[in-house]
């Protein structure tokens, strides 16, 4: 087996976004694209050499052949050792576990989240540091430098690692373990969650459906529901993992876990629903009648800490995406602990998490998790309900009457403008920074501004700060519109416009969403001109 040396140039588009790289799977697999990049985040880390990682994907098209790229790859450049899942799967939060257990100095995600997948799909790879969450933004922004100054990159030429079989191997110099993708993962749920509590409840009769969508946990929500906990067989359903994901879009929404929502708003609903993502680090929960939003989830779970074993001696602090709904700050209010706010993407929890400041975070884009580890968890969050439910024996939807009573409840939705042209994307978004500064005391669709800034954050812990995060609008009365442009698409911009209205009056908590944001609704596009800078008059996807 030869190192070999391969002459490359800098190929554009390489800048990792919201979460490591994403591209169309046919732009990954155009020659040296994988391989640049690859070659920039060993680079970008300060090289591989004598050092472990952990790799694991999501299954798509195109994962093990990436994964045996990277295994070769890292023995090129010196690594001592990589940890593999078996079939190169590994959830995204078992990735994050298998980094923090043991203690490797990083690990490489193959996987484009809940994007589709297929050779005319999307791919994605990602890089996590040591403390297992994904690499801050000055590694990412090292890794960036290095896809520009490329100029070679360093392969193994050797067959394929057998992953398929759990065990250690050899690769060059280099160890390969590849290791079972669940059981390190459910021995931590287990140290997290009574499983005798929720074991009683299944036994108990209670029924539940979790769609894996086609994606990475099936096999992690059929070894721990119907598995451990005794779940009836069928509980999980799309549990097969599939290059394409059953040519489905593995994103946990109503929009896309169509299937599941018809089933939970129908007769035939069992008691709770839950669905996860491609790279199983989203979640969405919904009770039988009843959705329950990431933003509620995610004061819900604040507000019932004392169901979990983990938590029941209190939380640190907790922690939301900019865009989330403050549904949490009221929680953190009540319970007397620091809630913070931080731009969207996961890795802004890091700090917090790392220095003890949050145990619980969340985002609006159905992402939940603690400082168990440095990613949002799927599953950990389906566990947390079934405590909550073990514990409380109501239902959902008698859990989030019962929350918004107590709390108010804040309204929200997401509407997605996707594939929307950049340069008109750009417009809208800095037509409406130029006004902001005159936007307070003006009124739009019966609502007056009260406040009106674009978001940047400082990081408590380590001082840095991050800018243009995107442009919030606050009303009078406690409504609020947030503008933002994702940093996950792969395709044009896609304008997201998150909706809030506050409401305490308890004749109104029950209201349809779309009646109690209908004003804010109006007014975002009063103020930002959507209809007219995109010529669309409804948004593509609604959360
Ligand atoms: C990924 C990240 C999340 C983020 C989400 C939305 O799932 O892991 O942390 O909230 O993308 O990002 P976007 O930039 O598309 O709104
Ligand atoms: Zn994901």
């Amino acid at each position: 087996m030869s190192i070999t040396t391969i002459q490359t140039q800098p190929i554009d588009g390489q800048k990792p976004g919201t979460s490591g790289l994403r591209k169309q799977t046919r732009t990954f697999m155009e020659p040296h694209f994988l391989e640049n990049f690859v070659q920039s985040i060993f680079d970008g880390i300060g090289g591989a050499g004598g050092k472990t990682f952990v790799l694991g994907g999501d299954g798509r098209y195109f994962n093990e052949r990436a994964a045996q790229v990277v295994l070769r790859m890292a023995a090129a450049n010196g690594a001592a050792k990589v940890i593999a899942g078996q079939g190169a799967l590994l959830s995204t939060p078992a990735a994050s576990n298998l980094i923090r257990k043991r203690g490797t100095d990083g690990g490489i995600i193959l996987s484009a989240s809940h994007n589709p997948g297929g050779q005319d799909g999307d791919f994605g790879v990602k890089f996590n540091s040591n403390n297992g969450g994904p690499a801050a933004e000055d590694i990412t922004g090292r890794i960036y430098e290095a896809t520009k100054a490329i100029s070679e990159y360093r392969i193994l030429e050797a067959h394929d690692v057998d992953l398929s079989t759990v065990g250690v191997t050899t690769l060059g110099d280099m160890e390969v373990e590849v290791v079972d993708p669940v059981a390190d993962y459910q021995a931590l749920m287990e140290d997290l969650f009574d499983f005798d509590a929720l074991r009683a409840l299944f036994s108990d009769g209670f029924s539940m459906r979790f769609d894996a969508m086609h994606a990475v946990t099936g096999p992690y929500a059929t070894a721990i529901l119907e598995g451990a906990l005794g779940a009836a067989p069928g509980t999980v359903i799309n549990g097969v993992p599939s290059p394409d994901f059953g040519g489905g879009h593995p994103d946990p929404n109503p929009t896309w876990a169509k299937e599941l929502m018809d089933l939970m708003m129908g007769p035939e609903a069992p008691d709770f629903g839950a669905a996860s993502d491609g790279d199983g680090d989203r979640n969405m929960i919904v009770g039988r009648g009843a959705y329950v939003t990431p933003s509620d989830s995610l004061a819900v779970l604040a507000a019932n800490y004392a169901c979990v074993p983990a938590y029941e001696q209190g939380l640190a602090g907790v922690a939301r995406s900019m865009p989330t709904s403050r549904a949490v700050d009221r929680v953190a209010e009540k319970l007397g602990i620091d809630c913070y706010e931080t731009p969207t993407g996961w890795k802004f929890f890091g700090n917090l998490l790392d220095a003890g400041k949050a145990t619980l975070c969340g985002e609006e884009s159905a992402g939940t998790g603690s400082d168990h580890v440095r990613e949002k968890d799927g599953v950990w969050a389906v566990l947390y309900w079934l405590s909550i439910l073990a514990k409380t024996r109501k239902s959902v939807a008698e859990l989030l009457l019962a929350h918004w009573q107590s709390f108010g409840r804040n309204f929200y939705s997401r509407h997605d403008y996707e594939d929307v042209a950049t340069d008109k994307a750009n417009a809208l978004m800095d037509g409406l920074r130029s006004q902001l500064g005159d936007l307070p005391g003006q009124r739009f669709a019966g609502l007056t501004v009260a406040e009106a800034d674009e978001f940047a954050y400082d990081d408590p812990v380590d001082g840095s700060r991050s800018e243009a995060q995107g442009l919030r609008i606050g009303f009078e009365g406690g409504a609020r519109a947030v503008f933002r442009l994702s940093g996950t698409g792969t395709q044009g911009a896609t304008l997201r416009v998150y909706l809030e209205n506050y409401e305490t009056d308890p004749t109104r908590l029950a209201l349809a969403p779309e009646e109690a944001l209908a004003s804010v609704i109006r007014a975002a596009d009063a103020l930002a001109g959507i209809a007219k800078h995109t010529g669309r008059d409804a948004p593509d996807v609604t959360t």
